[in-house]
């Protein structure tokens, strides 16, 4: 399947999803990096890695506006599912009714806990004990949509959200790949349970 990954800044995630696409029995492929911002430094490793990327600044255009350049670069590379890895932009209704339904976001937090940003300093403000990262399908409501897959990481005595956070982006690198490639792969039955919960031993 042809999936493009879209970024806005370091692209982790998109080097962990490239990187487990070379595996034979991926069911995916990287066919385009897309980015709002040009200056995403995963647009670097992206071209260097052989991979079509295309980039356009967000600013100055309405949401609408961006998204119609974003839609037609993905047509443009017949891509059939969407990867946001680290992308920071909300997408538009027209956008979300033309790849709902083919479109994953990684967040780090346990959703339905902690939407949108600062999801480790909520946790640690909120005391708990477990932190983690979820797959969601994207829907029109931020951070909203069905839950596909969570890794939980354990919050240690004096994280700061910087040691929490880099914890838990290793456990997003580990927990995107296999479920993309698993929400390519399925017989696009609505009915797929969410995968267990995962301790992931960081
Ligand atoms: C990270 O905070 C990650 O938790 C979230 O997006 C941010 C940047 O990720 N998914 P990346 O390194 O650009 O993939």
């Amino acid at each position: 399947a042809r999936v493009a990954v879209l970024i806005s800044g370091t692209g982790s995630n998109m080097a962990a999803l490239l990187y487990a696409s070379r595996r034979e029995d991926c069911p995916y492929e990287i066919v385009l990096v897309a980015s709002n911002n040009p200056e995403a430094p995963g647009l670097n490793l992206a071209a260097a890695e052989g991979v079509a990327i295309w980039s356009h600044s967000h600013k100055g255009l309405t949401r609408l506006a961006f998204d119609e350049l974003l839609d037609e670069a993905l047509h443009d590379h017949d891509v059939e599912f969407v990867a946001l890895a680290g992308y920071m932009r909300l997408l538009s209704p027209d956008f979300v009714e033309s790849w709902g339904g083919r479109t994953l976001n990684i967040h780090p937090s346990l959703l339905p806990k902690y939407k949108g940003l600062h999801t480790h300093q909520a946790a640690l403000a909120a005391g708990d004990t477990v932190a983690g990262c979820s797959v969601h399908e994207v829907t029109a409501e931020l951070d909203a949509g069905p839950v596909l897959a969570q890794a939980e990481v354990a919050i240690l005595p004096g994280d700061t959200p910087e040691t929490l956070a880099a914890r838990v982006l290793i456990a997003e690198h580990q927990l995107y790949a296999p479920t993309l490639a698993a929400f390519v792969g399925r017989d696009r039955s609505p009915d797929y349970l969410v995968a267990k919960v995962r301790k992931v031993a960081i």
